[in-house]
This record gives C-alpha cells, structure tokens and sequence, in this order.
C-alpha cells in the first residue's frame, strides 16, 4: 500500500508525524513516501503543487495531508498560493466528494460553546461537493466594471455552476452514506435566488427516488446555518455544494467543542481518497508543539477504512483516541478543567500506547 504523505504549512508536518507515528505502530507494512505541498513547496520548488508531488498523489494509493496556508504567502498571485495546492489535487484527482463528520465525543462536550443538552450525543455527517461551483467556475476574473452606475470601476467576478451529473453523483454519495446511518439527508442550497441552486433542488428530488428509504429534506443555507446552532442533532447527513459546504462544515465543525477533532475524505469514484483534518494550517501555533494531531490521526483511521480495506485496524486508531480521551489528556484546544493538558508529542506517544 503506497501512501503519500504531504505534510504542508504550518502545524502540517508536526500533525502528520503523529499520524504517521501511529500507522507504523499497527504492525502493517505501509510504503509511506512523503513530498512538499503548499507554500512548504513553494519555497523549495517554486509551485504549491509541483509536477512530483502531483506525479506522487496520482500513483500512491492514498494521500495522507496536513494542511496548507501561512500569512507570509498573502502577498502571492492567487495560482502561487498555498490553498492552489489542495484546490489542485482535488481537481487533478477528481476527488468530488468530501466527507466532513461531526461527532461529539462525550469526554468533550464541556469543550463546546454550546449547551451540552444541544450537542451531546451530535454525530452528522456534511458531504460537501468539492469539483465544481463558484470555486471552479469560468469566467473568472478583474475587469472593468460595465455597469452603469459603476463603470470604469474595476470589478471582480466569479460563476457559480452546477450540471446535472455533478449533482448527481454527489447526491448519490449522500444517500448511500445516509442509508448506512440514520436514513435522513438535508439538501442545502439557496434556491430561492440561484438558478444553480434550483437545478441543484431538482435533481436531488429526482434521484431522491431512487432511495425511498431515505427521507430527503430541502434548507436554504442562511436557515441551515441557524439550525447548526439551534438544533444540530436534527441532522443527520447534510449534502451541499462546495460554497456552502466549506462554511457549514467549519460551523458544524465547532459545534464539538473544537475543529481540532475532526477528519475528513476526499474521495473519488472508485474511493481513492485524500485524508486531511478538517482544520487549517494555523500559523498561529505551528512550531509551539501544541496542535491538536488527532483530527490528522482519525483522519488516517479514515484512510484505513475507505481507501485502503482495513477496517479492522481503522477500528484499533479509534478506540486508542476513545481511550486517550477517557483516560482525561488534552491538547489546549480541548483542555477544560480537571483533565490533563498535554503537548502534540505526548498526545501522538498516548494514541500509540493505547493500541495495544
Ligand atoms: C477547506 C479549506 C479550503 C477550501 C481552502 C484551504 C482552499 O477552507 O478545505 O475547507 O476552501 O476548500
Ligand atoms: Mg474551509
């Protein structure tokens, strides 16, 4: 099994070698070969994806990412950037479907900002589109503004589209993971302005039809980001566009008491998948030895499951990081009163420890 692993920015490379750590301690024999990606690759390559790190992701079996992203690349043209480089493996790779769960742990629920009674228990799933909308769109651009109240006056535009197959194939991801949970899957859109979002609603009743088993419901994004907050365990999966499924996902990523949990899929049709957690580089703390890796090490439990058949052992990392929890350590974005706080090492040692 050839797994690449592409570390990136910021808290990246000391999130990924805890992750990294833990695979090599199930005893599995893993061809790991690591690359530069992001602004890390910028520097030594001159591109955020270059043709080598895309080369290794096309041939490898999986792709275990950290994240990418530092404010000392802002001053970049938008191709040079750091984020160019996850935008590009998704297309290059036609990862189109993203899984962003989120799950309260119980150990966790006193970590969250919200009522433990709105989010104890919360387990839903976001299944974001990650090929197409505005993100991709074309035309693109800055240009001189036409508009007669404007012109002259420079202007940015992007297009927000959707075909019919796109939506399709990412509806059908939806209701197949919704059948293996709770059978409910709320379509987010904002059909009452968008033209794509209308087609959008089309299609997921049409297909809808083929899963009389699952029941389908309709939100327009504003109120889907209110009832994130009011009643979040009303969900149960949410299948959304690439927009709306970057903001909501951060949202539901928080209602658990810190996005430094939580991992996510990118996958493609036949589930070659990119692993990544769910939160940014942080600059703010990389280097400090405080991130949270375990959002990167469920994220390879994940990639156990999905991408590579091993569920067995996808079963071991999980149970390690239940374990870690109940036994009270913390990284500081978890830490609440009367646990253990404990350092990105330390946290990485414990998982590794709690295997066996
Ligand atoms: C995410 C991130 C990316 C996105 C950025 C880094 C381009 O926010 O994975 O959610 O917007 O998709
Ligand atoms: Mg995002």
């Amino acid at each position: 099994m050839k797994i690449a692993v592409l570390p990136g920015d910021g808290i990246g490379p000391e999130i990924v070698a805890q992750a990294v750590r833990v695979l090599n301690a199930l005893g599995q024999k893993f061809d790991l070969e690591e690359a530069p990606v992001g602004g890390a690759a910028y520097d030594v390559a001159g591109h955020p994806l270059p043709p080598a790190t895309l080369e290794l992701a096309k041939k490898a079996d999986a792709i275990l990412f950290g994240a990418v992203g530092d404010w000392k690349y802002d001053a970049l043209a938008r191709e040079l950037r750091p984020e160019q480089a996850i935008l590009g493996l998704r297309k290059h790779l036609e990862l189109f479907a993203n899984f962003r769960p989120a799950i309260c742990y119980p150990e966790l629920t006193a970590a969250s900002s919200l009522k433990p009674e709105i989010i104890g228990g919360l387990d839903i799933l976001i299944v974001r589109e990650l090929n197409g909308d505005i993100y991709f769109g074309q035309p693109r651009g800055i240009r001189t503004s036409e508009l007669p109240l404007f012109k002259g006056a420079r202007e940015g535009f992007d297009t927000m589209h959707y075909s019919e197959p796109e939506v399709e194939r990412i509806g059908r991801v939806a209701f197949e993971a919704a059948r293996k949970r709770g059978k409910k899957v709320c379509s987010v859109d904002k059909a009452n302005v968008l033209e794509t979002s209308q087609l959008w609603r089309e299609v997921m009743i049409r297909i809808s039809q083929e899963y009389p088993d699952v029941e389908l419901s309709h939100m327009y994004v504003d109120n889907a980001a209110m009832q994130l907050v009011k009643a979040p365990k009303a969900f149960d999966v949410v299948v959304t566009g690439n927009l709306f499924g970057d903001i909501l996902s951060d949202e539901a990523a928080m209602l658990t008491g810190s996005i430094g949990m939580l991992p996510s899929a990118s996958l493609d049709k036949n589930n070659k998948g990119l692993y990544e957690p769910s939160h940014g580089s942080a600059p703010d703390i990389a280097g400090k030895g405080i991130a949270n890796p375990l959002a990167t090490i469920l994220s390879a439990a994940m990639m156990l499951r999905y991408s590579l058949g091993m569920p067995a052992e996808a079963d071991r990392i999980e149970k390690a990081v239940q374990k870690v929890l109940a036994q009270g350590l913390r990284t500081a974005d978890i830490y609440t009163e009367g646990t253990q706080k404990v350092s990105t090492v330390q946290m990485g040692d414990a998982v590794v420890a709690a295997l066996s």
